[in-house]
C-alpha cells in the first residue's frame, strides 16, 4: 500500500482522494490540505478520519511520511505548494499545468533537479483507454510512419461557459492562457503518440463571441435578473441540468448537499450567475495551432468553445493506413492502404472514479504501480511534460505576437 496527502480538496483533489478511500489496498490518504470551510465539511464527510489541515505549514510539522503529495490547487499557486512541499522532503503528483508561466514551471523543474524529487504530472489522457489504444497501433506499426495529425478539442459551449468565461480559467493574468489551461494534454498527446519532440510553433485566435458587445438586447448583468429565459446560457438551468456532467459543476460555488434549491440559492448573484457577454474574462474562445515536429511530422489543432458537447477527435495519417478516433464515443477506425477498415473499441473501466473517459481512474492506477517499481511508459514525468508547456507557450507567444516559434529558443 502506498500513503498520499491532498493538497487542495476540489474538483480535482476529491477525485484523487475518492480513488484513494475506493482503493485502500492501494493508497492510504494520509491528510488532506484545504482551507476553504464547506469544503472542509465535504473532506470530512467523505474521507472520515483523515486529518484536514488549513496551512501547509500546519500539515508540514507534523513530518508525515508520504510516498506522494498530490498539488490541486489552482495554476498559479503550483509553484509555492509544488516548491515548499518539495523543499520539505516529498515527491509529488502535480496537476497540470505545471504552472501558468515559462519562469514558474522553470522554478518548480529546477527545485525538482537540484533535490533529486519525483514529480509526477496529471495528464490524464495518456491512461485513457482510447489514447492507450491508439498509441498500442501506432507501437505495433498498423500506421507505418506518422506523417501528420489533426486533432480537435470541442470544449462545448455549457463547459466554456462555466471554466472559461464565469469560472477560475476565464482570464489568463489569474490563470492560465486557454492552449496551456486546456489543450497542454493535446500538445504531451501528440508528443507521446510520435514519439518525437515538436521543432516550431504558430497559432492563431481570439476571444471572438463572449463579450460585451454580443450581449442580447435586454439581458440583464446577472442571469438570476435577466428576462430572455429561453438564452442557452441560463446559469439556473446549466447549474440545475439533470446531466451528470453539467450538474457536477455547481460544486465550484454549492458546496452543501446539491439539492435544486441549494443550488439556485448559492448561485444568485455569484460569479457564475454572471451573464456570459457581461463577464470579465479575456481567454480566446477558438484557437487553431500548428506545429512541425522531428523528422518533418506536422501536427494542426484546434480548440473550439462552440459544440454542442464536449469532445475530442482526432485523425492520423500514417504512410500504412489512416486512423480517425472519437475519444467520447469511445471509437477508434484504422483505414489501412488497400485493405478493409476494423474498429477498434476500447474497454472502458466499469464504475471509473473522476472522469476523462476513464482517464483519472487509470492513472492512479499506473501511478499506484510504478510506486511499486512496475514499469508504465504513460506516466509522464516532468522532464516530459516541460515539452508540451513550452509548446503551449509558444503558441501563446505566436498567438500575441505573429510569426512562428522556435522550441529551442524558449529554452534558453
Ligand atoms: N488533469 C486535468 O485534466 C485537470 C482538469 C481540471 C483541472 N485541472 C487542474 O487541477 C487544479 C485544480 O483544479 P480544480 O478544478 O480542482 O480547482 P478548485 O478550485 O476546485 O480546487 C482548488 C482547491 O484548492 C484549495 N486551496 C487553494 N489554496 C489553498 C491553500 N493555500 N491551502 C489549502 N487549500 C487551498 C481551494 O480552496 C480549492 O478547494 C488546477 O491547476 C487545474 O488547472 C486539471
Amino acid at each position: 500500500m502506498k500513503t498520499i496527502a491532498i493538497f487542495g480538496y476540489g474538483q480535482r483533489g476529491a477525485i484523487y482522494a475518492s480513488y484513494a478511500v475506493a482503493h485502500p489496498q492501494e493508497f492510504k490518504l494520509v491528510a488532506i490540505i484545504e482551507n476553504n470551510q464547506a469544503r472542509i465539511m465535504e473532506a470530512k464527510r467523505n474521507c472520515k478520519g483523515v486529518p484536514v489541515f488549513e496551512r501547509y505549514e500546519d500539515f508540514l510539522k507534523m513530518r508525515y511520511t508520504v510516498d506522494l503529495v498530490v498539488i490541486c490547487t489552482q495554476d498559479a499557486q503550483h509553484r509555492e505548494h509544488a516548491v515548499a512541499m518539495m523543499n520539505a522532503g516529498y515527491d509529488l503528483l502535480l496537476e497540470k499545468p505545471i504552472a501558468n508561466n515559462p519562469e514558474d514551471c522553470l522554478s518548480i523543474y529546477r527545485t525538482c533537479k537540484r533535490l533529486g524529487r519525483k514529480v509526477l504530472v496529471c495528464h490524464v489522457l495518456r491512461y485513457t483507454p482510447f489514447y492507450s489504444a491508439i498509441k498500442k497501433i501506432i507501437k505495433a506499426g498498423e500506421l507505418g510512419d506518422i506523417v501528420s495529425i489533426h486533432a480537435s478539442e470541442n470544449v462545448g459551449y455549457f463547459h466554456y461557459a462555466h471554466s472559461y468565461v464565469r469560472g477560475p480559467w476565464r482570464r489568463s493574468d489569474e490563470s492560465s492562457p486557454m492552449i496551456l489551461a486546456k489543450c497542454c494534454h493535446d500538445m504531451d498527446i501528440f508528443c507521446w503518440l510520435l514519439s518525437r519532440k515538436c521543432v516550431s510553433v504558430a497559432s492563431y485566435g481570439s476571444l471572438s463571441f463572449y463579450k460585451q458587445e454580443n450581449a442580447p438586447k435586454g439581458s440583464a448583468e446577472f442571469c438570476s435578473e435577466c428576462a430572455l429565459k429561453e438564452c442557452p446560457y441560463r446559469a439556473q438551468e446549466l447549474y440545475t441540468s439533470p446531466d451528470p456532467v453539467r450538474n457536477q459543476f455547481a460544486r465550484y460555488f454549492c458546496a452543501r448537499g446539491q439539492s435544486e434549491e441549494n443550488i439556485l440559492a448559492d448561485l444568485r448573484k455569484t460569479q457564475y450567475d454572471r451573464c456570459v457577454f457581461r463577464s470579465d474574462n479575456d481567454v480566446v474562445d477558438h484557437q487553431v495551432t500548428i506545429m512541425e515536429f522531428e523528422k518533418g511530422s506536422t501536427v494542426c489543432h484546434t480548440m473550439t468553445a462552440f459544440s454542442q458537447e464536449i469532445y475530442r477527435d482526432i485523425k492520423i495519417y500514417g504512410t500504412k493506413a489512416e486512423l480517425y478516433g472519437h475519444m467520447e464515443h469511445n471509437l477508434i477506425e484504422v483505414r489501412p492502404f488497400g485493405a478493409p477498415s476494423r474498429q477498434v473499441i476500447p474497454e472502458l473501466p466499469q464504475n471509473a472514479v473522476g472522469g476523462h473517459c476513464g482517464g483519472d481512474e487509470e492513472m492512479m492506477r499506473s501511478i499506484y504501480r510504478v510506486l511499486c517499481g512496475q514499469e508504465d511508459d504513460s506516466v509522464s514525468y516532468l522532464d516530459v511534460s516541460v515539452e508540451s508547456h513550452l509548446m503551449a507557450f509558444a503558441a501563446e507567444q505566436s498567438r500575441l505576437n505573429g510569426g512562428c516559434v522556435q522550441i529551442d529558443d524558449l529554452k534558453n
